[in-house]
């Protein structure tokens, strides 16, 4: 598996979500807590740009709608048809690895 960087570690801000392209597929990183980082799909049914949303008590809350997804699993209540697919990542020397195969593939079969 060769794990690619979406950025060094230090650089995100606590509570910041960031849009981040992987093999063209749009991704939000955000980093909640003092180690903890969550990589979601950053496109949520009504919105484009999850990634200018806001996190509150780790909830994304989405920027127009106030449509609402825990931060690390990309889970809402709002059925899961609705939920934020989450990827898996490793930080390794300061750098957010993600597995650019698993982002493609995934979204791949979501296109078909
Ligand atoms: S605005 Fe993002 S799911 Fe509704």
């Amino acid at each position: 598996m060769n794990r690619i960087s979406v950025g060094r570690f230090s650089n995100f801000e606590i509570n910041t979500p960031v849009a981040v392209k992987v093999e063209n597929v749009d991704l939000v990183v955000t980093r909640y807590g003092e180690r903890e980082v969550s990589v979601l799909f950053g496109k949520c049914r009504h919105h484009d740009r999850v990634a200018e949303g806001q996190i509150k008590d780790e909830t994304l809350i989405c920027p127009d709608k106030d449509c609402k997804f825990h931060v690390d699993s990309g889970v809402t209540e709002k059925g899961d048809s609705e939920n934020l697919k989450k990827f898996s990542h490793q930080i390794k020397f300061d750098y957010i690895l993600v597995d650019p195969e698993e982002i493609r593939s995934w979204y791949e079969s979501k296109e078909k």
